[in-house]
């Protein structure tokens, strides 16, 4: 009697622009799923951040299921055909393929899952994310589930003293290792710490190898052996009893930090934590927001949401995050506001240097600094 949630996401079009998912497609979606209760799923919530819709699903078919994946791809078709009618911006955007082959992995959309046996209350966060990437999760999960100075609970809670296991993926390399903490922290901070290479999908609890918290990593990987960019990423997370408590999963948003993503895919800039209503961006398309739906699980059924960072409580950090993005947008198009050439979304600049290809003129004296060694091939991820 295991328990499925998925979150699956897509950006099918923007009213204006990038800006915002409108309701006339939240409802399409809606009643996609509502035909779908009973049959495929057992509860669903639709909800928006930004450009990119949200369907939150539980159901009991497990992880990766053709029939939950084939249902949310039917909603997003059928919301394309509205934004497409209505000649939203970027109408299909996340939808790379004509047709659904048994999962949306790979094809456009981004997907956090996570089976488990219900406990007797089971409180869980989903965290939905506009202009940025997941890479975004790196630095919050890490403080959730490893940093004692975030969650209090590492050192309390006796069955989280064992620590957790981080799945940690090498995007270009297609690879995954696993980390375990306390032990481990430094060398897992040396990988989670580089956004260019590595991004958390999963966290386990190390007592009894629970799943703890999961996140949406498909288009950082290269589709069809193409760097397709980035996606707006989804999470969720499990809380209390053996977990951090909500309070303790939501902290490391009091104190925003930087994520790439914002303007064209292609900038540093902070993540704001907002509730449902102001997931909004739109200053230089941003900057990029994260809203938390707090949900008790109750016999496969999701009570509620919680519109967790609605909270008065998180208003200084909206606040810190708009100072931090006054003082990113200062620098324009110089680094570090723009991201490395390696993580832009989409980008003009090889047109440029395409153009510019014949006027480049070599530099007299250089050749034996090549010789030397210090070539771009020392970076070794860039072969
Ligand atoms: P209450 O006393 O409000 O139940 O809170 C307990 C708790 O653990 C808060 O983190
Ligand atoms: P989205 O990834 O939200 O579609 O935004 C892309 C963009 O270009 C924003 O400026
Ligand atoms: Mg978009
Ligand atoms: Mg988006
Ligand atoms: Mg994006």
């Amino acid at each position: 009697n295991k328990i499925t949630v998925s979150v699956i996401k897509a950006d099918v079009g923007g009213l204006c622009g990038h800006t915002l998912a409108p309701d006339e497609l939240l409802e399409v979606c809606e009643a996609v799923l509502e035909e779908a209760v009973d049959e495929v799923i057992l509860d669903y919530y639709v909800t928006r951040c930004g450009d990119d819709i949200d369907l939150i699903m539980t159901h009991k078919l497990g992880c990766d299921n053709e029939k939950v994946h084939g249902l949310a791809w039917r909603a997003f078709e059928e919301a394309t055909k509205v934004a497409k009618e209505l000649k939203l911006y970027g109408a299909g955007q996340d939808l790379l393929s004509d047709s659904f082959s048994g999962n949306v992995r790979g094809m456009g959309p981004g997907c956090a899952e996570m089976e488990f046996v219900e406990r007797k209350s089971e409180p869980i966060v989903v965290f939905c994310c506009d202009k940025t990437d997941p890479t975004a999760f790196n630095y919050p999960l890490y403080k959730m589930f490893a940093d004692p100075f975030n969650t209090a609970g590492l050192v309390f809670d006796p069955s989280m003293i064992s620590g957790f296991k981080f799945e940690v993926h090498d995007v270009v390399g297609h690879k995954k290792v696993f980390l375990e903490t306390p032990e481990e922290v430094y060398m897992l901070l040396a990988l989670i710490g580089d956004y260019e290479k590595y991004a958390i999908k999963r966290v386990y609890r190390r007592k009894d190898n629970e799943i703890a918290a999961v996140v949406s990593t498909e288009k950082l990987n290269y589709i069809a052996g193409e760097y397709v960019g980035k996606d707006d990423p989804v999470a969720i997370v499990r809380a209390q009893s053996g977990f951090p408590a909500v309070g303790e999963v939501l902290e490391p948003f009091a104190n925003p930090h930087f994520v790439p993503g914002w303007m064209r895919g292609s900038h540093w800039g902070p993540l704001m934590p907002v509730g449902e209503e102001d997931a909004t961006p739109t200053r230089f398309d941003g900057p990029a927001r994260i809203i938390a739906l707090g949900f008790q699980v109750c016999d496969g059924m999701l009570i509620g949401p919680n519109d967790l960072f609605a909270d008065k409580g998180f208003d200084k950090a909206r606040e810190k995050a708009l100072e931090m993005a006054d003082i990113m947008r200062r620098m324009g198009p110089f680094q570090p506001h723009r991201l490395p050439a390696t993580m832009m979304e989409y980008t003009t600049v090889p047109k440029v240097l395409k153009a510019l290809e014949d006027r480049f003129i070599p530099l007299e004296g250089l050749e034996l600094i090549e010789e030397g060694g210090i070539t771009r091939k020392d970076r070794g991820d860039v072969e």
